[in-house]
């Protein structure tokens, strides 16, 4: 595992971008896109600064249940506002967990997965709770994609961004799912996170300690959310 740490805010969007750009130039994909507050400036930055191919397939990591997939706060919305349709791409290069309660059509999401995987990479975020996507704690190493309940930590993060009411449902990709890219970049910010981050090491039961020993694994974190990382791991950048 690498851990970067930046101490200037706009070095580690850049680099974000910067790793992200490369990685579709190298491979053309696919990609696992995440939706959160963290990667809205590092799409900014992409979509300033460098270009998706045409026929790139993304994929998101989750999406809320219980709401249509046209809410303004659906993360496939999201995920078409901050990036695909800027990019001129269209939905049809985005991939979604589909927003259902039937298991079938969610292992059928899983075939088309493996289908057009492994994605060249996958970017994470992390909730103050150590979750992976919507991969709560208790949720299991080999879990799949699947419907979980949110917890009332995650309910009360997100709700801030929600127009309307807060689901308390969300479909999610499983840890095993998201363990098959080939590379896992898990960036996080701010001191609200360098406790979640801190259970990668020291609680092997947290959804996030599920991901510490992927061998393709990189964290890009500024100095208050690697706070409570070993020092030992951390490689200081500008
Ligand atoms: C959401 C998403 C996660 C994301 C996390 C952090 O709940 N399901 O995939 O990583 O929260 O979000 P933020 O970047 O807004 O802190």
């Amino acid at each position: 595992m690498q851990v970067f740490v930046y101490q200037s805010n706009e070095r580690l969007i850049e680099s974000v971008s910067e790793i992200l750009n490369q990685t579709i130039k190298e491979t053309n994909g696919p990609i696992g896109l995440a939706t959160g507050s963290t990667f809205e400036p590092v799409y900014k930055h992409f979509l300033a600064n460098y270009e998706l191919p045409g026929e790139i397939i993304l994929v998101a990591l989750d999406e809320y249940s219980g709401i249509p997939v046209d809410h303004p706060s659906s993360f496939r919305e999201t995920l078409l506002r901050q990036l695909v349709i800027p990019a001129g791409l269209t939905e049809k290069n985005l991939l979604m967990p589909p927003a259902t309660d039937n298991q079938e059509q969610l292992d059928a999401f899983e075939s088309r997965l493996s289908a057009i995987g492994p994605l060249a990479i996958q970017l994470l975020g992390i909730g103050t709770n150590g979750h992976i996507a919507f991969n709560e704690p208790g949720s299991e190493s080999n879990s799949r994609t699947r419907k979980v309940r949110l917890s009332e930590e995650t309910i009360e993060a997100n709700k801030k961004h929600f127009e309307g009411e807060m689901p308390s449902f969300a479909i999610t990709q499983g840890i095993a799912t998201i363990r098959e890219a080939r590379k896992l970049l898990l960036v996080a910010t701010g001191i609200s996170k360098a406790k979640a981050l801190a259970t990668m090491f020291a609680e092997p039961s947290t959804p996030a300690s599920h991901i510490a020993d992927h061998p393709g694994l990189t964290l890009i974190v500024d100095t208050e959310a690697a706070s409570l990382i070993p020092e030992r791991l951390r490689e200081i950048k500008d």
